[in-house]
């Protein structure tokens, strides 16, 4: 078997997605394995006390795979409490609803959508068959033709109205087409094209663009115009005033398709806005927003560096895929990492999630996975629409470490309620500076150990022997703070592919455990219709269904 069958393999069966459970009684926290967990709760010993009892512990409670190591051991987690939590997953059927999902089910049952962003990233020559098309042939034939259109981008063939090469990419998008490029291309800088410098453009404020296009000559721009809808009020606001700004500045109405081109599932909505059907670059509802970043999206991320490098990331995606699909419940990445956030949020009551990634390239991987986590679990109702009684996404923030030592850690330490952290670390240093490593990595790893196991009071009565008593308690740190450290050998473009697939599958299985639709948000939606009603900015123009505080605000923007 070679080694993607497994994952287009499930293809061929097709399973269905599971029926949804019984929408009277079947509450996940109704059934008895909660309860257990519950009580495990109650008596589960402290982190301390678990190194203490166990000397193999970092042993037990790590895992490698798909070149990173999760060390999961600082976590308040047991044998007995893992080996139920694993039971849960399985009372949940995370292996059957994981299949249903590789394999094109609909389990986006809320838009009924397949989820396929694994069959972006499978290798070339995998058929996978989506209603009878082959939709892996589909994702090649548009990778192709923009490897294509980046290596003309990069090597200068592509020119804009005035016979220059491109030297400004400026991505215009929000939400999932704007932070997964964008994490990704801070992530892989040291690939980047020289002499190109990209931007990017999300917020509808004006400043955002206005201040971008002060650094762009309009005869070396090109826009890239990513959109999943071509819908979003944001975006195509600023592609708007983009293209006019273009017109504003000597560039013909028939040379303005050498500086713009589209990303989005909305091709006739892309042509409409003026981007020449060559230049649409098209992918397919079954990809999410949150997980696009890998189709067309990504454009921008082979703009920057290459598409040899993107096709890198694709594989290591892959590789976690497989992984994902494959590896038993016991040693798969994600299915623990999911669990242990259950564990955290459900039963220990610990809501929040920082990231910590201690690498400055990654700076922008807690945004990206804000979304990620948040859009998709962000949610209160079951897959059969019942309220659910319990919590489900984490309040996910986080910052380069060690800037976040500085800035929220302190809360982490010493703060009243217990925020888990997921500590990033890549050992090999390609900065040239190997003493800063160094400092890096042992900060991250003084971090965790200080949060699991704090400083007693008798510890800081012995340091401080002639302190007051009421000086000690600001002293102490209780520790018990928990932590997982993901522990990477390098940073390229093929372990960032499997960085970024490990935490979609983990938000996957947590929403599996809540028994929620990762792949819908409407959420998002109540806001961006009150918006559009509220565009005049007209208090005369809204009805009685407005408080007095919308009311209120708009009144006085009137009276300016
Ligand atoms: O915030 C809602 C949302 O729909 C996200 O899911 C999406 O990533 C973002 O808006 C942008 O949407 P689009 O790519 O369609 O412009």
């Amino acid at each position: 078997m070679s080694s993607h069958a497994s994952v287009a393999s499930l293809n061929a069966s097709a399973p269905s997605e599971p029926p949804c459970l019984n929408t009277a009684v079947n509450l996940v926290s109704q059934t008895p394995l909660w309860s257990t967990l519950q009580q495990r709760a109650a008596g589960i010993s402290t982190i301390k006390e678990l190194f203490r009892a166990d000397p193999q512990r970092f042993r037990r409670f790590s895992v490698s795979a798909c070149g990173m190591l999760l060390d999961y051991s600082k976590q308040r987690i047991d044998a007995p409490v893992l080996s139920e939590l694993l039971a849960l997953a399985r009372q949940q059927q995370l292996e059957a609803r994981r299949d249903a999902m590789l394999a094109g089910a609909a389990i986006n049952s809320t838009e009924n959508r397949a989820v396929l962003h694994s069959v972006l990233r499978l290798p070339k020559g995998t058929r996978f068959l989506l209603d009878g098309a082959d939709i892996a042939a589909d994702v090649h034939a548009v990778l192709a033709r923009m490897r294509s259109f980046s290596d003309a981008v990069r090597d200068g063939r592509w020119v804009g109205h005035t016979g220059k090469a491109i030297r400004t990419i400026v991505n215009i998008g929000i939400g999932g087409s704007d932070l997964g490029p964008q994490m990704a291309c801070s992530a892989l800088a040291p690939w980047a094209q020289p002499g190109l410098t990209l931007h990017f453009v999300s917020n509808v404020d004006g400043r955002h663009l206005a201040d971008t296009l002060q650094q762009a000559d309009p005869e070396t721009t090109l826009f890239v115009v990513a959109s999943k809808t071509f819908t979003t009020m944001e975006t195509l606001t600023n592609a708007g005033t983009a293209r006019a700004w273009m017109l504003g500045r000597g560039c013909p109405q028939a040379s303005i398709c050498q500086h713009f081109v589209a990303l989005s599932t909305n091709v006739d909505a892309a042509q409409q806005f003026g981007i020449a059907p060559e230049n649409v670059f098209p992918f397919w509802n079954w990809a999410g927003g949150r997980y696009s970043l890998w189709s067309a999206i990504g454009l921008s991320i082979m703009l920057y560096v290459g598409a040899d490098r993107f096709e890198e990331m694709l594989a290591g995606a892959h590789a976690m895929d497989l992984h994902f699909a494959q590896a038993p419940l016991e040693q798969n990445l994600p299915v623990l990492m999911a669990l242990v956030g259950v564990w955290n949020i459900n039963f220990l009551g610990q809501q929040a999630l920082s990231i910590a990634p201690y690498h400055q390239r990654l700076h922008r991987l807690p945004a990206y996975l804000q979304q990620l986590e948040m859009e998709s679990n962000g949610k209160s109702v079951t897959r059969a629409g019942q309220r659910v009684d319990y919590a489900t996404a984490p309040i996910l923030f986080g910052e380069a470490g060690t800037n976040g030592q500085h800035a929220y850690f302190q809360c982490l330490h010493q703060g009243a309620a217990i925020t888990p952290t997921d500590f990033i670390a890549v050992i090999e240093d390609d900065s040239g500076l190997p003493q800063h490593n160094r400092a890096l990595l042992a900060n991250c790893f003084a971090q965790s150990k200080a949060m699991a196991h704090g400083k007693d009071l008798d510890q800081v009565r012995a340091e401080l022997p002639d302190a007051p008593a009421w000086l000690l308690p600001h002293r102490v740190f209780e520790g018990n703070r928990p932590s997982s450290t993901l522990l990477l050998d390098a940073l390229t473009p093929r372990s960032l592919g499997g960085l970024i697939a490990l935490y979609e599958h983990k938000v996957f299985v947590q929403s599996v455990i809540w028994d929620i639709n990762a792949f819908d948000q409407w959420g998002v939606e109540l806001g961006k219709s009150l918006a559009l009603q509220l565009i005049s900015l007209d208090p005369d123009a809204v009805n009685e269904d407005y408080d007095s505080s919308t009311r209120g605000l708009l009144q006085i923007l009137q009276s300016k």
